[in-house]
């Protein structure tokens, strides 16, 4: 297969992209490698991570409608992969407008180009941040997500109802993941993980919000990867799948694993609760298990692994 992955060069989508490469099938990638960031990891993700990978790397944006049309012309894509998007949530409070034109316009721009260049499966990044302020836990598909609390999650509401909509009118398939709070080597330096390895790596304070009572089904990047290919090899009509780990960790003890990782202990920072994000993000995974996937990797070894990666490429 051809699989167009737009947001390449990030997190998920690197790692996403090694995966697929692997088994065989042929990658064409769009990044804008945008400065939310240190552009330099994008970099090193495509030059280091993927080193020794053939596939083809368009530098553009989602936004550039022209270059998309070039793109789906010219390399005859079976599917998509949409990563790309502005992903912070916190973030999202600040500039509002990016979010809407790059997450909902730029997923209306690649929506239009699948539906013409008659792609087999759209499969797009959703969030668990569209549950909002949900109480009912775990978080279910079928679940009302009609109250975002953040920007971001709004704009990731809007892609699912567009989606839905290219698969009602036009037949096309179409997939939402609604990814829970990813981590791993190679990972985003604006997420808490890599936040508190750089604060213990330099002993500086670590900010725990709410006071650390917060817990998430943190999901190792290897997992999601699997996950998503799963639902890319599924070709499934129209859906919105979660996907998240299979066990609720406390941020407490993920930042006790990590000080454990690091040799070192970390100076907590107790915060109030910010705008915005939620106290508890708990998946119910009942339904992409259906299609024979299992996440398999405890915080232990998958912080493990990070901290390896981290000390490695940060040289500390
Ligand atoms: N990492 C998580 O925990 C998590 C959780 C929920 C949802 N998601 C979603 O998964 C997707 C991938 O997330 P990630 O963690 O890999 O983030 P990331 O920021 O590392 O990757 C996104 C990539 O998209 C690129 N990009 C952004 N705007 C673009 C534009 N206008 N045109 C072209 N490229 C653009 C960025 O340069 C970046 O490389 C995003 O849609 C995100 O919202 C991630």
């Amino acid at each position: 297969m051809k699989i167009l992955i737009t947001g390449g060069a990030g997190f998920i989508g690197s790692a996403l992209a090694k995966k697929l490469m692997d088994r065989g099938d042929k990658v064409v990638m769009i990044d804008n490698f945008n400065d939310y960031y240190d552009p330099q990891l994008k970099k090193d993700r495509i030059n280091k991570f993927l080193k020794g990978y053939k596939f083809k790397l368009y530098k553009g944006d989602i936004r550039d409608k022209k270059l998309l049309e070039r793109i789906f012309k010219k390399e005859k894509l079976d599917k998509v992969m949409h990563l790309a998007a502005l992903a912070g949530v916190r973030n999202s409070l600040l500039d509002p407008m990016a979010y809407e034109e790059v997450n909902v316009r730029g997923t209306l721009n690649l929506l239009e180009m699948a539906r013409k260049y008659k792609i087999k499966n759209f499969v797009y990044a959703s969030s668990s941040s569209v549950y909002g302020n949900n109480k009912k836990q775990p978080f279910s598909e079928t679940d009302s997500v009609d109250t975002p609390i953040s920007p971001y999650a709004a704009t990731k509401k809007a892609t699912e109802l567009l989606a839905h909509v290219y698969s009602h009118i036009y037949g096309l398939n179409t997939t939402g993941l609604r990814y829970f709070t990813v981590y791993g080597p190679w990972g985003r330096p604006d997420m808490a993980l890599f936040l508190f390895a750089d604060g213990i790596s330099k002993g500086k304070p670590i900010k725990v919000f709410n006071r650390g009572k917060m817990s998430r089904n943190f999901t190792y990047v290897d997992d999601i990867v699997s996950g998503t290919i799963a639902v890319i090899d599924a070709d499934l009509k129209c859906e919105i799948m979660n996907i998240g780990g299979d066990r609720e960790e406390t941020l407490m003890r993920y930042i006790e694993v990590l000080e454990e990782n690091m040799g070192k202990k970390a100076k907590k920072k107790m915060m109030p609760m910010q705008p915005g994000d939620v106290p508890a993000t708990v998946a119910d995974i009942r339904k992409l298990r259906k299609l024979g996937w299992k996440p398999t990797t405890r915080i232990e070894e998958g912080i493990r692994n990070f901290v390896e990666w981290y000390r490695k490429y940060y040289k500390i």
